[in-house]
């Protein structure tokens, strides 16, 4: 079937809706320093036009490729998996292609994953903790304004690796990020700016929703909060 690069000429007109050929995607991740990145587990890329996902579904390929390159053994291979997931981030504004770009990665995800591991070795947990991954990092609002569909703000995790191959998650909102720089608040002091004029006892529900507790990767599914 032939790669379709636009769904309707007033898309293109409107939103400036033209997906990238994939042999173009490919070209373009072949640059040196991209692939200094993509060998890279810890770096993380943004795609704030994510469209369905022409170039983050590319880097997650590359990444998983990376993440069996790197690893000892299938435990650490299963926890790089989910690293290389979560350092993938993406802004769609439109909800049909938002669809597409979280099934194409959680499918892409998936049959890589089934493939690599033996079937003693495959978990379900890995691949649920890599859904919860996906539907955190893939956002649906406009990158220009920061927000969502419904005027909220968009947020992000952090997904920070802790040495005991545990995994710690921090909210922030996307605005935070690129406005606050070195000084980046996390979704928590944020809400603690807002407690000043909530109910006390939201203020502390709130604050508890989002302190999540550091946990195994293969876990992430739980999402324990303190
Ligand atoms: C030129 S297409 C590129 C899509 C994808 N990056 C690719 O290469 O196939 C631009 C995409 O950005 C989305 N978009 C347009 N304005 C946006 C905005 N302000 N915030 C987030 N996404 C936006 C469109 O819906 C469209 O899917």
């Amino acid at each position: 079937m032939p790669e379709r690069i636009i769904k309707s000429t007033d898309r293109v007109k409107d939103i400036g809706e033209v997906f990238t050929p994939k042999r173009t995607v490919k070209l373009m991740l072949d640059q040196p320093e991209i692939t200094e990145k993509i060998n890279d587990l810890n770096a993380t890329f943004l795609e704030p036009a994510a469209g369905e996902g022409a170039f983050l579904v590319e880097l997650l390929k590359r990444k998983l490729d990376v993440a069996k390159e790197q690893s000892k053994d299938a435990t650490e291979m299963q926890n790089n998996f989910l690293l290389a997931l979560s350092t993938l981030y993406g802004i769609e504004l439109m909800e049909d292609n938002m669809e597409m770009l979280v099934m194409n990665m959680s499918n892409t995800f998936q049959h890589i994953y089934y493939h690599t591991f033996d079937m003693h070795d495959q978990d379900i947990k890995v691949v649920k903790s890599a859904n919860v991954i996906i539907s955190a990092n893939m956002a649906q609002g406009n990158a220009l304004t920061y927000k969502t569909s419904t005027g909220a703000p968009i947020i992000f995790s952090e997904w920070k690796s802790l040495h005991n191959g545990k995994v710690k998650r921090t909210e922030y909102t996307f605005e935070s990020i690129i406005e606050g720089g070195a000084n980046t608040g996390t979704v928590q002091s944020n809400y603690e700016q807002l407690d000043l004029f909530a109910d006390p006892e939201e203020q502390i529900l709130s604050k508890e929703e989002k302190e999540y507790l550091p946990c195994k990767w293969k876990d992430i599914y739980k999402r324990k909060i303190k």
